[in-house]
Formats: C-alpha cells, structure tokens, sequence
C-alpha cells in the first residue's frame, strides 16, 4: 500500500507492505539522484537479522548507533556527524534511518542539521516506529532533564514500513506499537469487531493513514496534529514518574493504552460521552491484546504535577476527549475532576 503524505514539495510516500525495504534503491534513484553515498544509521543489535540486507542502489556504509533510547543524545549526534564528515558524505548523499524510533529519530535530526540539512529516508522496523515515529518530519534528541527537547522539523525523502522486518520484533515491542495502533482505531472510529478481525497490514495502514492525514494538514502541530496525543496527557505523566525513579515498567505504547483507556473514562465523568463509549474502548483495546489498566501504586498526587508542569494554568490539565462534537483538544478540564477519574480508574481498573 502506498499511502502520500501531503505537503507540497515536500511531499513523500509512505509504503506498507511485506519487503518495503527491497524498494529502497528505486526511492534513492527517485528522489535522491545525485547522491553518490548512502550512510545506513542502525544500532549493532540490528545488523545480524536476515533482512538486514538492504541495497541503497548507490555505494553504501553502515554507522552503527547506539541501540534504542541511548542513541537519542547530543554526544551520539556529534560522533555520527563526524563519521558523516570521515566517509566524506556529501549535501547531495542520503542518509537512511533503519530501526526503531530512537533510531529514526537520531538519523532524522542528523539529516536536519549535518550540512545545514541533507536527505533522509528512512526504514522503520518497529511497529511503533512504522506507524508513528518515521512519519511526519519530527526529530530530536533528548537531553538529561527531559525527551525530545532538542531537535527540528525535517521531512524524510520516503518511509519503507516493511511486514516482514516485525518477524524478529519481541511481543512486548509489538505491543508498545498497537498502543498508538488502538489509538488511531479509536480516533477513527472503528469497531473492536474490525479491530479484531484485522492483518497487521491492516491495523498499520489505518494508523498510517490517519497519522499522514493529519501531518499534510497541520504539519507543526498547531491544530489537528494535537489529537494524534490522545491518551498521552496521562501516557507522559506516566512517562514522567518511570524517569523519575517510580516502579514502573512501561514502554510508550503500553502508557498511551492506559491513556486512551483513562481519557474514555474522563470523557465519561464529565458528561461528554457516554458508558457505551468507554465499553467501546476496553473493546478495541482487548481486541488488539492490550491489558492496560493503571499499574498499581502509581503515585496520583505525582501523576498529576506531571501532567501541569508545562502549563501555565495553574489549576486545568489540557486532555484530547471524546465529545458531542467528537475528538477534540479541551485545554480546561479541572485538576480536581482529573484526580476523581484518577482514583476511580485506579480502583475500578476496566
Ligand atoms: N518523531 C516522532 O514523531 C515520534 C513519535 C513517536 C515516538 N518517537 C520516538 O520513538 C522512540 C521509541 O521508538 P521504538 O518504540 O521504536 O523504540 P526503539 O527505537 O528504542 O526500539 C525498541 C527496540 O527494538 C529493537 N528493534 C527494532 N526493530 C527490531 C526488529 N525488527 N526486530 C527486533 N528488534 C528490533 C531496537 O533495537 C530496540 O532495542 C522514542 O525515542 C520516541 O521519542 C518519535
């Protein structure tokens, strides 16, 4: 399936199907004629699977990164950009991201800033990362006081969501990437029956789809972009407290499920959707296997100072919620009502 991303000259194609990744030279012929270097940006981990063969069309270089998280730092950044510099990787080479978020996170922001902005395409091998990370021209790393806080807007040239590359992923990672997929089903309306019944080319097209859609309408997140953080209002906070040292053990996807499964029952309490809808909500994400009730023993006096620390209304959360005039961001919704849902999820569980 090849499913556009809108954004006039910088549009590009998103393709889901099993051995995406054999269409990485014809891309790189496509869109990147001139380059005469392809610099693959993958952790070491990666490189002994079977379908780590992939075939840039042009003389090719691997950069080995840091696996996972760890490879999102400024000192990682530097050292990449040196070996850029030391395989004499020029404005008019390409750069691919091959692996999870973190991965294409990193080789995206590279591509930002190495040479004041060179080519990306990138090859996402986590659910995840297929159906969120890669899409949309967000990059960044992180720093020691919080995610994402240095980084750029950069579109990639074209994104290579390869099935067959999901063979090799753990379960728990798989299910990290149906958080956002549960998400996305939600968002759009979709039936626990559908959900159920659905390929896993199915339940990324959907997610890629709804993600590609919005990021042509409002590629900086002014408006619609927001709703993509449904569920993570609470998903972050969760986030928050694990960084901090609380027992947790949650991957993203995991926390955004607990989200989406809260903001129904938030909705619920503040009259704007009914039971039937938080019932609709347990469904879909039962039918995608995911547990996703509070953790116990989350502290909710801490969960809450999380949510408000980058606001500067003092007593209102913002929350994306469900409503008569269906998803939509409710910037007021009072600390108060918040810790209620809070205690009542956490006691009630779904
Ligand atoms: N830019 C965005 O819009 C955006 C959106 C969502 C998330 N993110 C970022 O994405 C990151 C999380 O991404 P993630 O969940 O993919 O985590 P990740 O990149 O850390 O990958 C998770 C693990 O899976 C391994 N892995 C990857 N592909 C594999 C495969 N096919 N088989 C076996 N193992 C494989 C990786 O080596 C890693 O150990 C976070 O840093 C987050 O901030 C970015």
């Amino acid at each position: 399936v090849r499913i556009p991303v809108d954004l006039a000259e910088r549009s590009y194609d998103v393709i889901v199907e099993e051995g995406a990744r054999t269409r990485l030279a014809k891309l790189v012929a496509e869109r990147a004629p001139r380059a005469r270097l392809a610099a693959i940006v993958a952790p070491a981990a990666l490189r002994s699977f079977d379908w780590f063969d992939l075939d840039p069309g042009v003389e090719s270089v691997v950069v080995e990164v840091p696996d996972g998280e760890s490879a999102k730092t400024l000192g990682v950044l530097e050292g990449l950009c040196e070996q850029l510099s030391g395989h004499r990787f020029s404005r008019e080479d390409v750069l691919v991201g091959v692996g999870g978020g973190a991965t294409t996170d990193l080789a995206g922001f590279a591509a930002a800033v190495y040479l004041r902005g060179v080519a990306v395409c990138h090859v996402p091998t986590t659910l995840l990362a297929q159906v969120d990370a890669a899409i949309g021209g967000k990059t960044a790393v992180d720093l020691a006081v919080g995610k994402n806080l240095v980084g750029a807007f950069h579109q990639p040239l074209g994104v290579l969501c390869d099935l067959e590359v999901l063979a090799t992923l753990p379960e728990r990672e798989r299910r990290s990437g149906l958080g956002e997929v549960a998400k996305c089903w939600l968002l759009e309306g979709r039936t626990p029956e559908d959900a159920r019944a659905a390929s896993v080319a199915e339940l990324t097209t959907v997610a890629v789809s709804l993600k590609a859609a919005i990021v042509a309408e409002d590629e900086r997140e002014g408006g619609r972009r927001a709703l993509l953080n449904y569920g993570h209002t609470l998903a972050h906070a969760l986030e928050a407290l694990q960084l901090a040292g609380a027992s947790l053990d949650l991957t993203h996807g995991e926390a955004v499920a607990i989200g989406v499964a809260f903001a129904a029952r938030l909705a619920a309490r503040l009259g704007r959707v009914g039971r039937d809808e938080v019932a609709l909500h347990d469904e879909v994400l039962d039918a995608l296997g995911l547990a996703s009730s509070m953790p116990p023993g989350v502290d909710l006096d801490g969960a809450l100072a999380a949510m408000g620390r980058d606001k500067k209304a003092r007593h209102d959360l913002a929350f994306v919620l469900d409503g008569p005039n269906g998803f939509e961001l409710v910037p007021d919704v009072s600390t108060s009502e918040v810790r209620d849902a809070l205690e009542d999820f956490q006691r009630e569980g779904r």
